[in-house]
């Protein structure tokens, strides 16, 4: 179960709900914005038994990992969200372990190559009007070991030994860095681009069934991927594909 007592001390004007274990923290955190969640409010869980993931994919979610989910009413678009919490998780990761993490466009934070965090944006929406935004944030911080099948391309930041601060002041930390960011959002856009390893590089998705490749040279400001392929210039909304490096 995580600490509440700690986090609550560590977030004293935070209205926050923990779990030991729950479907998805984003589900809850839906659930409580349309129950009248204030900005802010925050969803923890040790574990999730539905953990989702982009694209709609599933989230593995065991012991070990941080997962959370914030309650952000702001009418930026999901996508904006996403490279915020991105930078957030980085930040809050080199404050407290001194290690600098890598973003790969759009929503994975990598070290060595590797998948260390997946953020997961989703609007929730009454009618036109969007009501807020869920930011679920999954960060792999003391996994002894990650299913066979997410080995070569997952790891947990601590496999071998305890965290140097507990689960909880990671999760203060990123709160704390997205919450504060969020005001001046897009001015994080620029960190950003520093720290995506996917700009440069010639990436691989699929057009509808159509493998495409080309090189990513650019990401504006909504957090929108600009490729040069040889048949002229696309964009990819955050929402659309999943990238191959090559
Ligand atoms: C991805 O890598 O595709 C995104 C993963 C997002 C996972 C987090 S864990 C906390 C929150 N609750 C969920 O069900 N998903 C997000």
């Amino acid at each position: 179960m995580p600490d509440i007592a700690l986090l609550q001390a560590l977030l004293p004007d935070t209205p926050l709900r923990a779990y030991a274990e729950t479907t998805s923290t984003n589900a809850d955190a839906r659930a409580w914005l349309l129950a009248g969640a204030p900005h802010g409010s925050l969803v923890v869980a040790d574990r999730q038994s539905s953990g989702r993931g982009r694209l709609g994919r599933a989230f593995v979610s065991q012991a070990g990992g941080l997962y959370m989910s914030l309650v952000l009413k702001s009418d930026l678009p999901a996508g904006v969200l996403t490279t915020l919490c991105a930078v957030a998780v980085r930040r809050a990761v080199r404050q407290l372990t001194g290690r600098e993490l890598d973003i790969k466009w759009v929503n994975d934070l990598q070290e060595n190559g590797k998948k260390v965090c997946g953020i997961l944006c989703e609007g929730v929406w009454q009618g036109e009007k969007q009501l807020g935004v869920i930011a679920g944030i999954g960060l792999n911080v003391c996994q002894r070991e990650l299913p066979p099948e997410l080995r070569s391309i997952a790891a947990s930041l601590y496999p071998d030994s305890p965290p140097p601060v507990p689960m909880e002041a990671f999760t203060a930390a990123i709160t704390r860095q997205a919450l504060g960011m969020l005001p001046e959002a897009p001015a994080h856009m620029a960190e950003y681009r520093a720290a995506c390893v996917t700009l440069g590089q010639t990436v691989q998705w699929d057009a509808q069934g159509q493998p495409m490749e080309g090189k990513a040279i650019g990401i504006d400001e909504a957090g929108v991927l600009m490729i040069e392929t040889a048949h002229g210039d696309v964009t990819l909304g955050a929402g659309e594909v999943s990238l191959k490096r090559l």
